[in-house]
C-alpha cells in the first residue's frame, strides 16, 4: 500500500502525562486544519481493546514474557491493517498514543527480552510502517510512578499491570527509550515531562511544527 500520510507516535513510561499530551496535540493539529487519525496502543481496534484487557488484567509474572510480546504484536497487526495503514493511505496524519517503541522499551528492556527478539516481531508485523516522528516524554521513574499510582487511586481501580512492575522495571524501560532516542536522534525526540502541562505541550508542538515545516 502506498503511504502518503505522516505517522507520529507519543511514548514514555507510565505516569509521564502522555495521554493528556496526546489529546492536546491531536486537538492542536486538527485546529491547524490537518486531518488527524488519533489512535492508541495497545488498543485502537476491537481486537486490540480485548488484548489490552488481557494484558492489563493478568497479574505480574503470570503471563510469559513471550506471550505478552506476541499478544501486543497481534493487537498491533490488527491496528495496522484496520486503522493505521488505511489512514496513512488516505493521506491522513496518524498520531498514536504508543506504538512499536513501547515494545522495544517495555518488552525488550523492561522485560529483558532484548532488542533482537522484539525486532523479529517488528519486521514481520510493522515492516516499513515505522513512525516518522516519535516524542518520548521523559520523567524520573520515581516521580512518574507516584503520578501513575495517584491516578489509579483516583480512578478507584486496581493498580495497572505495568504500573505495578516496580521501580527497577521502569528504570529499564526509561533507559530503553533513551537509548532508542540516542540511536535515532532524527526520528526520536525527548521532551522533559517534569514541567507544567502547558509547557510540555508547547515543547511538543514546537517539535511537531518543526517536523512539518521540513516535510511538507
Ligand atoms: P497505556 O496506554 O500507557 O496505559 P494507560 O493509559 O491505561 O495507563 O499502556 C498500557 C500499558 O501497556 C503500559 O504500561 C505500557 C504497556 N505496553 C507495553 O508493555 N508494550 C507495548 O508495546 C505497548 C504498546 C504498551
Amino acid at each position: 500500500m502506498k503511504r502518503r500520510g505522516i505517522f507520529i507516535t507519543i511514548e514514555g513510561i507510565d505516569g509521564t502525562g502522555k495521554s493528556t499530551q496526546f489529546r492536546l496535540l491531536a486537538r492542536h493539529l486538527r485546529g491547524r486544519g490537518i486531518r488527524v487519525c488519533a489512535t492508541r496502543e495497545p488498543g485502537g481496534t476491537k481486537v486490540g481493546e480485548k488484548v489490552r484487557r488481557i494484558l492489563l488484567a493478568s497479574k505480574t509474572g503470570k503471563l510469559a514474557a513471550h506471550a505478552e510480546l506476541a499478544l501486543i504484536y497481534a493487537a498491533r497487526a490488527q491496528h495496522l491493517e484496520q486503522v493505521v495503514r488505511p489512514a496513512l493511505a488516505r493521506g491522513e496524519m496518524v498520531v498514536s498514543d504508543r506504538y512499536n517503541d513501547a515494545s522495544f522499551a517495555y518488552q525488550g528492556y523492561g522485560r529483558q527480552l532484548g532488542v533482537e527478539t522484539v525486532r523479529a516481531f517488528d519486521r514481520l508485523v510493522c515492516g516499513t510502517t515505522q513512525p516518522d516522528l516519535t516524542i518520548v516524554l521523559d520523567l524520573e521513574p520515581r516521580r512518574a510512578l507516584a503520578r501513575a499510582h495517584g491516578r489509579e487511586t483516583l480512578r478507584n481501580s486496581r493498580q495497572g499491570r505495568f504500573e505495578g512492575q516496580g521501580l527497577a522495571f521502569h528504570r529499564r524501560v526509561r533507559r530503553g527509550y533513551l537509548e532508542i532516542a540516542k540511536r535515532e536522534p532524527h526520528r526520536v525526540k525527548v521532551v522533559r515531562a517534569d514541567r507544567p502541562v502547558a509547557e510540555v505541550q508547547a515543547a511538543i508542538r514546537n517539535l511537531v511544527d518543526e517536523f512539518l515545516a521540513q516535510h511538507q
